[in-house]
């Protein structure tokens, strides 16, 4: 155990994300809404997760507070040891680049950026030279097989197309999880099928993936599922 924060709450090296207690709630004008109820939660290092839960459970929330977009009203966060409960929104502006690959259901790419603009954004916001982001974007992008797309605009592309360069562009940055909120909710169900053996192979390189879903046969291709229901985690 080297980092002093991760000792002082008892993690060891190979735990990527521990969440313990975590409550959310949004306050609307009349009532306040509970959706996350003491979610405790751990993902190791090399892992892929499947949080699986119908629609309304919460899983958009929880998403967003592991991505570090949303804060917590209550409980600890821990991700790749860096104890998130108690960081500034400064310092969570560089985690969630430097540490959080996203990927969602509809892309979001930049429509008038490029493929290759699109890819390296990551890499530019860290303050890398456009040069030097698309050379070391290059072993990526052979990986998502683009590197004869690099030059289109993401309304030429297919929507698997469009997915692979979302999710080139949540890896070239080197992540430490990727995160993914129904990544193929807007996908035929053979592309869909394509982009879930996609992040297998991810997986199986090293990376750490945290998949949300609301569907049970998507879910089934991560190794481990955990349930949400009425903002509650049940294994
Ligand atoms: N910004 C917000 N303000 C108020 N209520 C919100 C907000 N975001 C989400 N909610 C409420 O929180 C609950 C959970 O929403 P969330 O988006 O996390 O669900 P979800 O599981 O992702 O659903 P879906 O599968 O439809 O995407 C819903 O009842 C929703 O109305
Ligand atoms: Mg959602």
């Amino acid at each position: 155990m080297k980092n002093p924060q991760c000792e002082e709450a008892g993690i060891d090296d190979g735990t990527m994300l521990r969440l313990r207690d975590v409550n959310k709630s949004y306050h609307m004008a009349q009532e306040e809404l509970h959706i996350l109820k003491n979610i405790s939660l751990e993902v190791s290092k090399g892992e892929f997760l499947a949080i699986l839960g119908p629609s309304g459970s919460g899983k958009s929330t929880l998403m967003n507070v592991i991505g570090c977009m949303d804060l917590a009203d209550s409980g600890e966060y821990y991700l790749d040891g860096i104890a998130i409960h108690r960081t500034k929104e400064k310092a969570l502006t560089r985690i969630r680049n430097q540490e959080i690959g996203f990927i969602f259901q509809k892309y979001h790419l930049i429509p008038t950026y490029t493929v290759m603009q699109n890819i390296v954004m990551p890499l530019l916001m860290r303050g890398m030279s456009y040069q030097e982001a698309a050379e070391s974007c290059m072993d990526t992008i052979r990986l998502l097989g683009l590197e004869n797309r690099m030059e289109h605009k993401p309304s030429e592309l297919s929507g698997g197309q469009q997915q692979r360069v979302a999710i080139a562009r949540a890896l070239v940055g080197r992540p430490a999880i990727l995160l993914a909120d129904e990544p193929t909710g807007a996908l035929d169900s053979s592309t869909g099928k394509e982009v879930l053996a996609l992040f297998s192979q991810l997986n199986r390189l090293g990376n750490t993936i945290v998949m949300i879903t609301h569907d049970l046969g998507v879910a089934k291709n991560a190794s481990r599922v955990v349930r949400i229901v009425d903002g509650e985690l049940q294994e």
